[in-house]
């Protein structure tokens, strides 16, 4: 790959993607992050270029951008970096680790990352800005919509459907044909055994809704 990114974000989700972009041998030209007083600091040895506005320095088409925003809950913040950038035209470009396996028949949005050890079955659909964290397990035919996190660890059978932003925590599981609204959070380690409306948190085994 002969392209050049610049990461936005300079924490821990950023820290990974750059060993990331190393192992591929991909070209990073610096990080942008809004906290100005973090320039000439560097994560993961590469340095930070000024706050989010210095990406407008780089035309749209001499760059790709990677969006290092990770998420613990809200995956907003990292939804709105994404449309912010994408409405000025910059594409983000798809990370994907040389140790995830997706099988055949995945389609990949634009921005999707794969971590280390995630495995993505025939059938499914990744959709935009979506990160399917290290060691996750999406089963055959599950639909993930766009600015979704599967973290670390998740497993989720298979044709199960997640709705936009929504946020599956570290070590939960999803049984089989399950729905998930938009813009919700699975709790770590909770179990869903049956579906689960937009904007709620579910936590526990089985997930119950608080
Ligand atoms: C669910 C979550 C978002 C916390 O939500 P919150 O509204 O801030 O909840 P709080 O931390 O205030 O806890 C509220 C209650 O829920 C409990 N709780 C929190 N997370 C829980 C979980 N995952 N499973 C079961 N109970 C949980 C707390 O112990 C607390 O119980 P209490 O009222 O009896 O004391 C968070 O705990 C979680 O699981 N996040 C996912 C983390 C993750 O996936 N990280 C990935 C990083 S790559």
């Amino acid at each position: 790959m002969n392209f050049s990114v610049i990461i936005i974000g300079s924490g821990g989700h950023a820290k990974v993607l750059i060993s990331v972009l190393k192992l591929l041998n991909i070209n990073i030209l610096g990080i942008t992050d809004l906290v100005a007083d973090k320039i000439d600091n560097r994560t993961n040895g590469i340095s930070i270029l000024g706050n989010d506005n210095k990406i407008l320095d780089y035309s749209p088409d001499s760059i790709e951008l990677v969006n290092g925003i990770g998420s613990v809950s809200s995956t907003e913040k990292r939804k709105n970096i994404y449309v912010k950038f994408k409405d000025y035209g910059y594409s983000f470009a798809n990370v994907i680790h040389p140790s995830a396996m997706i099988m055949n028949e995945v389609q990949l949005g634009m921005g999707v990352q794969i971590m280390a050890g995630a495995i993505v079955q025939p059938g499914c659909v990744i959709g935009d800005n979506s990160i399917i964290n290290t060691g996750a397990i999406v089963e055959h035919d599950c639909i993930i919509s766009e600015h979704v996190h599967v973290a670390p660890g998740a497993v989720l059978s298979g044709g199960v459907h997640i709705g936009a932003m929504t946020h599956i925590g570290t070590s939960a599981s999803v049984i089989q044909g399950v729905e998930i609204g938009q813009a919700t959070v699975v709790g770590a380690g909770a179990v869903v055994v049956a579906d689960i409306p937009s904007g709620v948190k579910a936590l526990g085994v089985p997930a119950k809704i608080i």
